[in-house]
């Protein structure tokens, strides 16, 4: 495989999970980050483990989308312009849907949807022919997944945004691809386990969890070979595939198990 450049790589989400350990391995290889998320304790910490020569932070909340254009102007002013934008930053509020408010829908989208085309409207003008969008979903984002109403709208959502814009990219030399990760071992899945519905877990099952390390090498193998669609791990590439190809046969299967634990856990209908 010839020599990949990196370059300067703007990731959203950078300081911590999927995103600090893309960071990690761009720099392993010789590229710099711009690391920007809302927390800057977080932020200087992750700079701290990565060091300040190839490693910058920028303060940015992707969900207050109008304050979004002022701080990328900003941080291309300070740090450059990027050769490749990661749309990484990402939340996720699993539960029943009659038991998620509206609000959370609103923060999920906003922040997950919005923040990303956010993101990529103010880097676009930015960026040269060559350049790179890389936008995160989900294996959430093509398989509608038990008790993640909210999080699947909004991944679904990314994945139709960016099908649309690697369309118009094309023809101005820019790239996009999408990173479906399955479940991985990060703070955020810690965080989501904390609500997630028994049916859930009964899905997911004893699948083994990646490491954000293996994402991250999978994601920087897939865009060396320029992949659109970056789906790690062997078992998350076979559950595209079949969803693809027989969805009326991963349908059935997810009933079946979402049957099996209710009846376990002693959980009745709630509607009429
Ligand atoms: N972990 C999984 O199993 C999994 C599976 C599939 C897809 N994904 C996706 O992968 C991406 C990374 O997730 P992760 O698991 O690595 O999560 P994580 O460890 O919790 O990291 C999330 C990052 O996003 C930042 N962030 C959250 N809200 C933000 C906002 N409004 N503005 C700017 N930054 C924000 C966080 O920093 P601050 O809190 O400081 O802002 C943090 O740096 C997400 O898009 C997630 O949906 C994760």
């Amino acid at each position: 495989m010839r020599h990949f450049s990196w370059g300067t790589v703007y990731i959203t989400g950078g300081s911590s999970g999927i995103g600090f350990a893309i960071a990690k391995q761009i720099i392993g290889e010789g590229g710099t980050v711009v690391l920007l998320a809302r927390n800057e304790k977080k932020l200087i910490q992750a700079q701290r483990e990565l060091g300040k020569k190839k490693c910058h932070i920028q303060v940015l909340d992707i969900a207050k989308t109008e304050e979004v254009a002022a701080i990328i102007q900003e941080a291309v002013g300070t740090f450059g312009a990027p050769e490749m934008l990661i749309n990484n930053a990402g939340v996720a509020h699993p539960d029943h849907f009659f038991d998620l408010d509206l609000c959370i829908f609103e923060h999920t989208i906003r922040t997950n949807l919005l923040g990303t085309i956010a993101v990529t409207k103010a880097t676009l003008p930015f960026m040269r022919p060559g350049g790179h969008i890389v936008n995160v979903s989900s294996m959430a984002g093509f398989i509608g997944t038990y008790g993640y109403t909210s999080y699947s709208a909004s991944k679904f959502g990314i994945i139709g945004f960016s099908q649309a814009l690697r369309n118009e990219l094309k023809a101005e030399g820019i790239s996009v691809s999408v990173l479906c990760p399955p479940d991985t071992d990060t703070p955020q899945l810690y965080e989501e386990n904390k609500t997630k519905p028994p049916e859930t877990f009964a899905i997911s099952g004893n699948a083994k969890l990646m490491s954000a390390d293996g994402v991250a090498i999978a994601f920087l193998r897939g865009i060396k070979r320029h992949t659109y669609l970056i789906i790690p791990g062997f078992s998350g590439k076979m559950i595209y595939l079949l969803n693809q190809i027989a969805p009326g046969l991963v349908r059935p299967i997810m009933d079946s198990i979402v049957r099996t634990a209710r009846k376990k856990e002693g959980i009745s209908r709630r509607f009429l």
